[in-house]
């Protein structure tokens, strides 16, 4: 039986890369066998990005070569090459949300948010919260019951500052 693979530790809102940090991270990891996937979410937990830099400290940790490590960032896409925006909306998008109007919710939050580059908005199938529909994530912030005004109200809380809504 393997060993338990360790808990990575997410520090919201710090998202500058830093080689010293990483370097424990990538060492603990490299003692687990199959440990570069869980590696590399614990670095970009941890720092928010996988940055190019990590990318030789990688593959001599894991005997690879540098290609295929960048071949294995590249291949999941929910491994980041460069730091986040400074906020995220998570719009759910899945079944019970859509049919309590998200998708509305998300066309307008979409194309209020066209142009800034502080927050990503994105798309979530099911956070949970069916019953509470339709729901989101703010800056890892769950909320739930939205409608365009309260979500208009929980970006406000989050300093989240998209244009006016216009319908
Ligand atoms: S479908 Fe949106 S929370 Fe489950």
């Amino acid at each position: 039986m393997g060993k338990n693979l360790p808990t990575p530790q997410v520090l919201k809102g710090d998202t500058g890369w830093d080689a010293e940090t990483a370097a424990p991270i990538i060492a603990e990891f490299a003692a687990i066998k199959g440990g570069l996937i869980p590696a590399l979410h614990a670095l970009q937990n941890r720092l928010g990005y996988i940055d190019d830099a990590a990318v030789p400290d990688l593959a001599k940790a894991f005997t690879l070569s540098r290609a295929e490590v960048h071949g294995v960032i590249s291949f999941y896409h929910d491994f980041r090459r460069e730091p986040p925006p400074k906020h995220s909306v998570k719009l759910c998008r899945a079944e019970a949300c859509q049919s309590m109007g998200s998708e509305a919710m998300a066309a307008d939050l979409i194309q209020r948010a066209e142009g800034q580059h502080e927050c990503e908005v994105s798309a979530i199938y099911c956070l949970g919260l069916c019953a509470m529909a339709p729901s989101a994530m703010i800056d890892g912030k769950l909320v739930a019951r939205l409608t365009p005004a309260k979500l208009d109200a929980h970006l406000a809380a989050a300093g989240i500052g998209f244009k006016a809504r216009t319908v």
